[in-house]
């Protein structure tokens, strides 16, 4: 635990170059979205900056959302652990195992008491708490006793932020969102829900960086997203956009529409109803994104995305009735006006096709 070090002191003793400090601050910059005028505001931020301790809890999950971190670039985890944050507990990666790996977590709750961010990736089973335990402790009584002291929780993946496959019908542990958990025990925290199954990987580290230059959460939607990177549906950003315009959607997924790149809408993409950042971020340091290799969007990022009525059929055959969030009723109402746009585009190609 380092903590009392500034992020300036830290690069300094590792040799980090003026020029490649300033670098990371540009990829900052352009991780918020910030023009920039704003790379000098940020550099002072950053060099003064202590390093918050950040406690990350994996719950009820299956490992990807880690594994995604792992896969971040700008910044990369390495960059991540040892520079910009002290990651003082997460039982996956650290080097320490059972009671040392414990203590090391009751260390840095202890001395960073109502300052470090809990990070839980995995929901949290709440039918029977002894569903999932780590060290002899219940999911939920770990969560309870980390909230206690943390000045800000950052909800990584779908299943950590609704829920996600765990809940599942017929959800057969209770699986609970962070803010399920929060609300069932009273508890006030300030959340930021990271959502996707796994969340992309610079959006989580985007996020931490963007705490640790200004001190405060961005700006989030109204499902506790910050809008930097889920202000924008696939849709709206997706390369296959045009040939939605016209009307060419591929009908399976080795017909000729498949293979010349048509809008995968009638192989149920869900990109319509989706925000997340896939389409101009992408993954894998932007090699690209599930629809780039020809497979629609299963709508991840959202609440509910596992039961949503099928990943193969279009938006405008699913299963509306389970939906429970305004937003995803709004989603919904969108999605059918798409469909409708979707039909009269077809109709408009075809009747193109047969006047010609
Ligand atoms: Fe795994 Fe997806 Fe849950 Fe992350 S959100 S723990 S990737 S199931
Ligand atoms: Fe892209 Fe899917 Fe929208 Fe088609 S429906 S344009 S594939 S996001
Ligand atoms: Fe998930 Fe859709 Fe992106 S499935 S990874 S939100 S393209």
């Amino acid at each position: 635990m380092r903590t009392q070090q500034t992020l300036g002191e830290v690069l300094a003793s590792r040799g980090v170059s003026r020029r490649g400090f300033m670098k990371f601050c540009a990829s900052t910059a352009s991780l918020m979205a910030l023009p920039p005028a704003m790379i000098p505001r940020i550099a002072a931020a950053l060099e003064n900056a202590k390093r918050p301790s950040v406690i990350w809890l994996p719950f009820q999950e299956c490992t990807g959302c880690t594994e995604s971190i792992t896969r971040s670039h700008a910044p990369t985890l390495e960059g991540l652990i040892f520079d910009t944050i002290s990651l003082d507990y997460q039982h996956t990666i650290m080097a320490a195992a059972g009671a040392r790996a414990e203590e090391a977590r009751h260390e840095a709750m202890k001395a960073n008491f109502g300052e470090y961010i809990l990070a839980v990736d995995g929901s949290i089973p709440m039918k029977d708490k002894a569903f999932s335990c780590i060290a002899g402790e219940s999911n939920y009584d770990i969560f309870i006793e980390a909230v206690k002291g943390a000045k800000a929780i950052v909800a990584i993946g779908t299943c950590a932020a609704f829920g996600g496959i765990p809940m599942a019908k017929p959800n057969p542990t209770g699986a609970a969102s962070v803010q399920d958990v929060l609300n069932e025990a009273g508890l006030q925290k300030p959340i930021i829900n990271i959502s996707g199954c796994p969340p992309i990987p610079t959006a989580i580290t985007g996020v931490l960086a963007q705490y640790l230059t200004f001190g405060e959460l961005p700006e989030l939607d109204h499902l506790g997203r910050p809008k930097a990177f889920f202000g924008q549906n696939i849709h709206d950003r997706c390369y296959r956009r045009p040939f939605y315009e016209r009307g060419e959607f591929a009908e399976s997924f080795d017909d000729e529409g498949a293979k010349k790149g048509w809008c995968l809408y009638k192989l149920g993409c869900k990109g319509p109803v989706t925000y997340n950042a896939c389409a101009t971020i992408k993954w894998n340091n932007g090699a690209g994104f599930p629809i780039e290799g020809g497979h629609g969007c299963l709508g991840c990022a959202e609440p509910g995305f596992w039961d949503w009525g099928g990943f193969y059929r279009p938006l405008s055959q699913g299963d509306w009735g389970d939906w429970k969030t305004l937003g995803i009723a709004a989603a919904a109402g969108a999605a059918l006006g798409i469909a409708s746009v979707a039909v009269s585009r077809v109709k408009q190609a075809r009747a193109r096709q047969e006047k010609s």
